[in-house]
């Protein structure tokens, strides 16, 4: 989604608004523009396509000299990429500079008004619209105008907006689109993500929903809605600048695999704690804040997600099911929150999200609390939205995740699931020690796991390179399997662009494989070993009408070369355990897939790191 970068202080704000806004194009973007103030007025500059055309427009902010500025990358959703549409909006005199994250619902109606009373308005967005009613309600006193604004506007918005009449300020604030402040000795910034500002300052503060920040050189002032003064503690960031960086991969997603076995570790570790001598960890989830007994009066899960979350979710579904015997429902947080759901007494909501910023999942998690119903959200991002508005947040210590194409984030929710599926089935009496034990060796061997997968890299990229050409590719399994494949296919086509869909191994003789040609590419499921067989019969079944056969199934499971036309084997472990290992060849060739085709893997066009808009 878009991104906002904005300073004011000693230094000249136009490089370090660029450098910001270089830092925040992983969330993806299609024109970028600035506003900095040169002394006697502001000066605006903007560039449809990437943000290189802008720092060449302004030779990397040399011609846009001011110690204070505002600028933006926008993902394009009322009015088509161009230059008129970027921003920074203005008002008709150019006196106020506007840049804005999310979606003026009512814009429409605010802009007739506007039109009425002799607004012209030069571009299609939305965004437009505040920048004329903040000259129509600005008096001379910028903070009474932005209030009486934000009053009047329904929707979200996070938002950057300069006056000419008030060089000295920078003011932001902020409702469901996420916005960081922070400060060093020089000055003060306002970003949307924290990589932007990471380079010049540690501490931030979290804008909270409808909250007013007004930033001098010198310090930073939080306000109300009421205009009423605000107190925030400022956080301090402790993840270094290195780990939003490529460090020497030629792709944020392919660094981001690799660091899948350390990601999982982090989640891992910090929940199992020393049972004493000769014992076997016990799962401590202190962020849950509920007691065993609380955990056993549980009688229904409902997940709530989007995109790849959700299918982790579809995976935590199994192994809930499997191992507690709770019943769980899955939903995607954009039918979830428009479907009236019926949650009943003892349910617990729990929502999974990378960023923290979906706005689907952050409406389902508050449509489930106007309900009384306790939400859990499973989180990477510190201090998120979603993090700060559940009621326990079980973070999963993925790091800072650059890459469009959730990789780490995923496995890390999947191991976030299976300690939750765990300590549910101990409380409940459900699992044996023996049973227990096993579990928990099982989960400490993934990582090591992982690394023998990624070191298959080059036999998975000289398969990839077969398939640049594919139209379609289709991935089919039971039970976890059928999740893989949601997240294999998911993977493959938000970052080659080929078409691919994943199917429940039994149900494509309902239609789908009508789909499959002489030759078409379908990656077959076989971990689950109870399905086995039955996956087995749907692979002939593909053969049969001329598909070439890409099996990913147990290591010893030598039989299933003989159905399948080329076999990737995953080391054993539980079965519940084997999408953590199974996803990792799939990533790898949806990777080298989009790298032989030329795409542009960490920024898949059209979609963006964050969806902060329905
Ligand atoms: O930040 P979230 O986990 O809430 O994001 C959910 C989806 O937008 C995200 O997983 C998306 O599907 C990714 N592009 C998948 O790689």
């Amino acid at each position: 989604m878009c991104g906002i970068v904005g300073y004011i202080g000693k230094e000249q704000a136009a490089p370090i608004v660029l450098d910001g806004l270089a830092k925040l194009e992983y969330r993806g973007y299609d024109s970028a523009g600035m506003a900095v103030f040169d002394g006697s007025e502001i000066r605006t500059r903007k560039a449809i396509g990437r943000l290189k055309i802008l720092e060449n427009l302004t030779r990397g902010g040399e011609t846009m000299p001011g110690v204070s500025g505002i600028g933006h990358t926008r993902w394009a959703s009322h009015g088509a990429p161009s230059d008129r549409n970027a921003h920074p909006h203005t008002n008709g005199t150019g006196t106020i500079a506007v840049v804005h994250n999310g979606i003026i619902e009512n814009y429409i109606l605010l802009k007739k008004k506007l039109q009425n009373r002799g607004y012209e308005f030069v571009s299609e967005t939305d965004t437009e619209v505040l920048a004329h009613m903040l000259d129509y309600y600005y008096k001379g006193n910028p903070l009474e105008a932005i209030t009486k604004v934000l009053h009047r506007v329904e929707g979200a918005y996070a938002l950057g907006i300069l006056f000419a009449d008030h060089p000295e300020v920078i003011y932001a604030a902020r409702k469901d689109s996420p916005l960081i402040v922070g400060r060093n000795e020089s000055g003060s910034f306002i970003a949307s993500d924290v990589p932007a500002v990471l380079k010049y300052t540690r501490t931030v503060y979290y804008m909270d929903n409808q909250e007013v920040a007004a930033l001098r050189g010198d310090g930073i002032c939080f306000y109300s809605l009421d205009g009423e003064m605000v107190e925030k503690e400022s956080v301090n960031i402790d993840w270094d600048a290195d780990a939003a960086e490529k460090a020497g991969y030629e792709h944020f997603m392919l660094k981001e695999m690799y660091e899948q076995p350390k990601t999982i570790s982090d989640t891992l570790s910090p929940r199992l704690q020393n049972a004493g001598a000769g014992k076997v960890e016990e799962i401590v989830i202190e962020e849950l804040n509920m007691t065993d007994e609380e955990l056993r009066q549980v009688k229904k899960i409902h997940i709530v997600a989007c995109g790849s979350a959700y299918h982790a979710g579809v995976t935590g579904k199994y192994v809930l099911e499997g191992l507690a015997r709770i019943p769980v429902e899955v939903d995607l947080a954009s039918e979830f929150r428009y479907r009236d759901p019926i949650l009943e007494e003892g349910s617990m909501v729990i929502v999974i999200s990378q960023s923290g910023e979906t706005a689907d999942t952050m409406a389902a998690l508050r449509e489930s609390k106007a309900k009384g119903y306790q939400v859990l959200g499973i989180v990477n991002v510190v201090g998120s939205t979603i993090a700060r508005e559940a009621d326990a947040c079980l973070y999963t210590w993925a790091g800072p995740e650059i890459a469009v194409a959730t990789t780490k984030a995923y496995s890390a929710q999947l191991v976030a699931l299976y300690l939750l599926a765990m300590k549910f089935a101990r409380v409940r009496g459900i699992l044996s020690d023996e049973a227990y034990e096993a579990l928990i060796e099982d989960l400490k061997r993934i990582p090591d796991q992982i690394e023998q997968l990624l070191a298959q890299k080059q036999t998975i990229q000289h398969f990839a390179n077969r398939y640049l050409g594919a139209k379609d590719i289709f991935f089919i399994g039971r039970g976890i399997d059928y999740a893989i494949s949601l997240e294999g296919s998911l993977k493959l086509k938000e970052i080659s662009y080929i078409h691919s869909e994943a199917y429940a191994a039994g149900e494509l003789k309902h239609g789908t494989i009508s789909l499959i040609e002489e030759g078409t590419l379908v990656v077959a499921l076989s971990t689950q070993p109870a399905l086995y067989q039955k996956t087995v019969s749907n692979i002939q079944e593909v053969k049969a009408r001329g598909a070439f056969v890409m099996a990913v199934a147990n290591e010893g499971n030598r039989a299933i070369e003989k159905v399948s036309d080329y076999a990737v084997f995953i080391p054993e472990t539980n079965p519940y355990f084997a999408n953590s290992l199974a996803i990792i060849p799939l990533q790898l060739f949806a990777y080298y897939v989009a790298v032989g085709r030329g795409c542009d893997v960490d920024k898949p066009r059209n979609l963006a790191k964050s969806v902060t808009i329905e």
